[in-house]
């Protein structure tokens, strides 16, 4: 089985967006794209069909973590991993767990070997070593793995970003050291993407860039952004380690955001991203939608009923009224996360295609300003 392989295809003229193809063994990724989060393998409140047929997700994500500590480890390989046991046939990516553990704060202790912590779920003990990392995502058998990194949180003091800077790049090739000497055990590629750090400090972004780009992966993320800087810094620095990252190989802007930060991620060169917002917003009843941000629990819906949105061509967000999705939030059916996280997502996926429809075009620039501007307002 091969490699994960990237085509370039368009590039813009007045910005750095660009389209392109992943190949995996599991399917091709157009891109940019944007993929939906399944920490446990599973988008909360949305199933595998509708991923496919209503949101038309490429790509989903796992964790690392969460599948480790459950459903566990033996369950997934006894599955055959974790395409056979969820059901989704399609490229799958698994964050490693960096960000995760590193969240528990007050449960966890960073040493050079791994990072201790404490289940969320019941408390046990349990060290994760980048070797661990890569036996477990071997065990779980996503497409696309990512590399065990520490990701500080913003505002960190600059002695403290570089320690944990270089103790990202010593995971990181310890990583690639574990993945050497061991296989993928479900007959398709595993392809590791390792991780920028280097927190808002640029002489460590352009280092850790460097050093990353040095180990001519299949592709290459962005972490340690939208950790609690300001807009503006986080686009200063996903420009700047998409300048020092090879133009030829994806690139993945992690835990980003909102959909304007999507598009202005794209006009920076990034390729893939992925946020728990859609859903997660979803279900506390925000809305994004093409005419700007929804809260469907506002009684101004109340006698509403025209579509969701009708601004882009979707089964639920066309049918489905304001008045009743608001009917719902607020009777507390289950039904409204569902349809919310159904409309979210699609529109999600809608955006990049449109993006992507537009760098084609060649007018991807005034498109997206326009966009930013009205995907912003408060409705
Ligand atoms: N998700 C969002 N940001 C990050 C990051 O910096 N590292 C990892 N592993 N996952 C993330």
């Amino acid at each position: 089985m091969a490699k994960l392989n990237f085509d370039l295809q368009h590039t813009d003229t007045l910005s750095r967006a660009r389209t392109g193809k992943i190949t995996t063994d599991h399917g091709e990724i157009l891109t940019p794209i944007f993929m939906p989060v399944g920490t446990v393998g599973s988008v909360k409140a949305v199933n595998q069909q509708q991923l496919t047929n209503i949101v038309q997700a490429q790509i989903i994500l796992g964790n690392t973590y969460h599948l480790y500590l459950r459903p566990g480890i033996q369950v997934l390989e006894q599955a055959g991993g974790l395409h056979k046991f969820n059901g989704w046939q399609k490229p799958i990516l698994t964050d490693s767990g960096g960000y995760q553990v590193f969240s528990l704060a007050g449960t966890r202790k960073i040493k050079e070997e791994g990072v201790y912590f404490q289940s969320h779920i019941d408390g046990s003990r349990h060290l994760f070593s980048p070797e661990k990392v890569m036996d477990i995502q071997r065990s779980i058998g996503a497409d696309i793995i990512m590399a065990f990194d520490e990701c500080p949180h913003a505002g960190c003091e600059y002695v403290y970003a570089r320690k944990s800077m270089e103790l990202t790049h010593r995971w990181l090739d310890r990583c690639l050291a574990r993945l050497a000497e061991t296989e993928g055990r479900y007959g398709h590629t595993q392809n590791l993407f390792p991780i920028v750090q280097g927190s808002t400090f640029k002489d460590l972004r352009i280092a850790s860039a460097q050093y990353i780009a040095s180990k001519n992966a299949a592709g290459n993320a962005i972490g340690g952004l939208s950790v609690g800087e300001t807009e503006e810094e986080m686009y200063a620095f996903t420009a700047l380690s998409c300048e020092y990252l090879p133009a030829d190989k994806p690139r993945y802007l992690m835990g980003v955001g909102t959909p304007w930060n999507i598009l202005e991620g794209i006009s920076l060169g990034v390729d893939m991203f992925d946020c728990v917002m859609p859903t997660r917003n979803a279900r506390n009843g925000m809305l994004f939608t093409t005419q700007g941000v929804m809260n469907m629990k506002n009684k101004k819906w109340a006698n509403d009923f025209s579509a969701i949105d009708a601004g882009f061509e979707n089964e639920i967000s066309n049918y489905y009224s304001k008045a009743y999705l608001r009917h719902l939030f607020v009777s507390g059916e289950l039904l409204a996360g569902q349809l919310a996280s159904l409309h979210n997502l699609s529109f999600y996926l809608w955006l990049v295609k449109e993006a992507r429809r537009h760098i084609i075009a060649g007018d991807f620039t005034s498109w997206k300003q326009e966009m930013v501007q009205r995907l912003k307002i408060r409705m």
